[in-house]
């Protein structure tokens, strides 16, 4: 009885109070977004019977990718983990090779580099970015390193300036991982531009998405030939006389074939992304301009602070939206139980960061000994728990915050809304002690 007077004077929505915001009258944006042109789109692909393979639809968001992208090829695949393992082959790094990726990613950064036979070398992240701290990919550079894969996560973007000075000190590739930042510009330049490969998703959650899909781009011509081969079994590309000649599909040269396997994408799916590219610049702007709004009300919020946005960072793209939590202004609240109080006043989904890769559940290369155990010593240079990523750890335990980018599509009154109800836990984290 007593207990339940209590609860009934909480003012907590995870404790029973009345939530900030009833998302059943009151929804947030819907991701992902279609309309009467994506039904058209793929109807057409559906009456022409051309589903795949190098088709009208795929050529078409391969040429507009790359003229958005601002780089002279770009090569759709099945998704943006093999083309991260791609992009690794084409550059020719295997076995006996060291790649540097921050600890603090998805699985698929470092996963496609054990994919190839080579090392993934874990190094922490800036904590003010969460992105690759240049200072630590220096300090782990070895003889054996080819290649770093910087990675833009979230709302941040990693040092390219810092990076491209690394790389070129010590002959490294680069290869950008820009799962999260279809349209992002750092010095006016696009993500997946500046490496010498970049690499896409269009996983359903990204800000550009056919359910699935995965993307390579790059300005070196010999490159984008391989990867063109090296995601159609090995066909290589056959010149635009040939394609005339012969109409798309047909390939020349036989004795030029390489190993692959088929990493195609569908023509549904390049449908759905032509379709998807043509709204993206608007929807990146509209979610930049509410992200900086939202930034600017974080500032001055007790407890939180907002990712730093460095000024080389001319358009932003948002995969999620996150910032920082300080649990010491909260009288000592857990992060999670904020998150949880906060997904409840929102009606929201509200998650920590990735896990760090030296303790992720899905980044586990050694249950895999039939295929990674190529001996001794490889063996021991694959476990992740090898790696020491404090700072990976402190945001992934204790500060971070992240919410999907649907939100940031939505008006200035829904970004006040956040900070109202981050507010309103601060004031009663008491009820959560
Ligand atoms: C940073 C990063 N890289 C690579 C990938 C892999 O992309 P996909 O899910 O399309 O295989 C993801 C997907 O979440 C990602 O977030």
């Amino acid at each position: 009885m007593l207990n339940n007077k209590l609860n009934k004077m909480k003012k907590l929505a995870v404790n029973g109070g009345v939530p900030l915001r009833d998302v059943k009258k009151d929804p947030w944006p819907a991701w992902p977004v279609w309309n009467e042109n994506d039904e058209k789109a793929l109807l057409e692909v559906l009456h022409s019977g051309v589903w795949s393979y190098n088709g009208p639809k795929e050529k078409e968001f391969d040429r507009m990718f790359a003229a958005f992208t601002g780089v002279k090829y770009a090569v759709s695949t099945a998704n943006g983990t093999v083309s991260l393992q791609l992009a690794l082959e084409a550059l020719g790094i295997g076995y006996g090779d060291e790649v540097i990726v921050p600890g603090l990613t998805w699985q698929a950064t470092a996963a496609s580099v054990i994919d190839v036979n080579a090392v993934p070398v874990l190094v922490d992240v800036k904590e003010d970015t969460w992105c690759i701290d240049p200072a630590e990919v220096e300090k782990a550079v070895t003889t054996r390193t080819k290649a770093i894969i910087p990675v833009h996560l979230y709302g941040s973007f990693a040092d390219m300036d810092a990076i491209g000075a690394i790389a070129k000190k010590y002959n490294l590739h680069v290869i950008e991982d820009s799962a999260h930042k279809h349209g992002g510009e750092w010095n006016g330049k696009k993500a997946g531009s500046m490496g010498d490969i970049g690499s896409f998703s269009f996983q359903l959650s990204k800000h550009l998405t056919a359910g699935e899909g995965g993307m390579m781009t790059t300005n070196n011509k010999e490159l984008a030939d391989k990867l063109d081969a090296l995601r159609n079994c090995g066909r290589r590309p056959e010149t635009e006389e040939e394609e005339v000649d012969k109409g798309a599909g047909h390939y020349s040269d036989e004795g030029n074939f390489i190993q692959s396997g088929n990493y195609r994408i569908t023509e549904f799916q390049a449908a759905l992304l032509i379709e998807g590219l043509k709204r993206m610049p608007e929807q990146n702007r509209r979610r930049d301009d509410n992200a900086r709004y939202l930034n600017s009300l974080l500032e001055e919020t007790p407890g939180v602070l907002p990712m730093h946005r460095d000024p080389r960072e001319t358009k932003e793209a948002y995969f999620n939206f996150s910032f920082r939590y300080d649990r010491e202004e909260f009288k000592g609240l857990p992060v999670d139980k904020f998150r949880e109080a906060l997904a409840a006043e929102l009606g929201i989904d509200v998650e920590a960061s990735y896990e760090p890769l030296n303790q992720c559940s899905l980044y586990v290369p050694l249950t895999k000994p039939a295929r990674y155990r190529i001996n001794e010593e490889h063996w021991k240079a694959i476990d992740p728990s090898r790696f020491n990523l404090p700072v990976c750890d402190k945001i992934f335990h204790e500060e971070s915050v992240c919410t999907h980018h649907k939100i940031l599509l939505g008006s200035k009154e829904d970004m006040e809304q956040l900070v109202i109800a981050i507010r309103k836990i601060y004031d009663h984290a008491d009820e959560l002690m």
